[in-house]
């Protein structure tokens, strides 16, 4: 079958179709609707955890275990794997319940960021549990003159010191870092208008959860200014919705988008998925 490239409903993402993951001769056609798209999605392709790493390794070295990802939510045996989920087994949850519900780039304050994530579905709610990204590749191109001046050329700090706070005073009810993990999470800078180390285009990179302040500007000065930034950013036109079903996989490009996991009913549904992160670079 013949791999074609389509859209599957509003926005800039991608469904690969006719793609086998476990094909070594399919990566070439995955890849480039990656770079091309930014977020692509594979559908009704159920992956074992041993298939999801096989097929997450092409794309890069995985990240593995984090400072600011608790170890419990690792699978067993699979640290390599994070499970997104509100399963609870002997008591216990076996992942992340309330993971990503912001605007975010996945693993942006580190030295080295996350070149991808690699979400696929095992269990889904009938309704809710959408994620949403932005393209802030569109938001770079688009981006007014004027704020463009002020941004070129500065950097940007990233933490996920700020938003774990935030998310542990409010009760989140996922489990706490260790006092080591919190002490290895540090301030990192990035410049915002990054060049994409594979397709040389710019993008912005910055989000609201994570993006505090802009190095060398006063402190209203950079608080107004990143608020212009994401209220360019997060304009319709640059989003798209998913909508998960059983069986997809989304990959996403963290150096070109941000995304943001919408709530879904914990009491009545279930949401269970893996993750994998792909090792990336320094931005530039
Ligand atoms: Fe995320």
């Amino acid at each position: 079958m013949a791999i074609k490239v389509r859209h599957p409903g509003e926005g800039f993402a991608a469904e690969v179709v006719g793609a086998d993951p476990g094909r070594a001769e399919d990566f070439e056609a995955i890849h480039r609707a990656f770079l091309d798209h930014g977020v692509i999605l594979i559908r009704d392709h159920p992956l074992s955890p041993d298939a999801q790493l096989h097929f997450s390794r092409r794309f890069g070295p995985l990240m593995g275990r984090r400072p600011s990802t608790p170890d419990k939510v690792l699978m067993p045996g699979e640290p390599e794997i994070v499970v997104l989920s509100n399963r609870v087994v002997n008591g216990e949850n076996v992942g992340i319940t309330d993971a990503g519900r912001y605007w975010h780039s996945d693993l942006c304050f580190e030295e080295e960021p996350n070149l991808g994530t690699i979400v696929h579905a095992i269990e889904v709610p009938p309704t809710g549990g959408d994620t949403l990204f932005a393209d802030l590749e569109q938001a770079c191109r688009t981006l007014p003159v004027t704020i463009k001046k002020r941004i070129e050329g500065k950097r940007a700090a990233h933490t996920f010191r700020k938003h774990y706070l935030e998310v542990m005073a409010e009760g989140s009810p996922r489990p706490p870092l260790t006092p080591k993990q919190l002490a290895a999470l540090k301030e990192t800078y990035h410049p915002i208008i990054r060049t994409h180390p594979e397709t040389g285009r710019k993008t912005l990179f910055i989000n609201p959860g994570h993006t505090t302040h802009i190095e060398d500007m006063d402190e209203a000065a950079s608080r107004d200014l990143l608020h212009e930034l994401f209220e360019h950013c997060l304009q319709p036109d640059f989003i798209y919705r998913h909508q998960w079903r059983v069986g997809d996989t989304v990959i996403w490009d963290n150096r070109r988008v941000m995304h943001n996991a919408e709530p879904y009913d914990m009491e009545r549904y279930t949401r269970h998925m893996h993750r994998t992160c792909i090792h990336g670079d320094r931005p530039f």
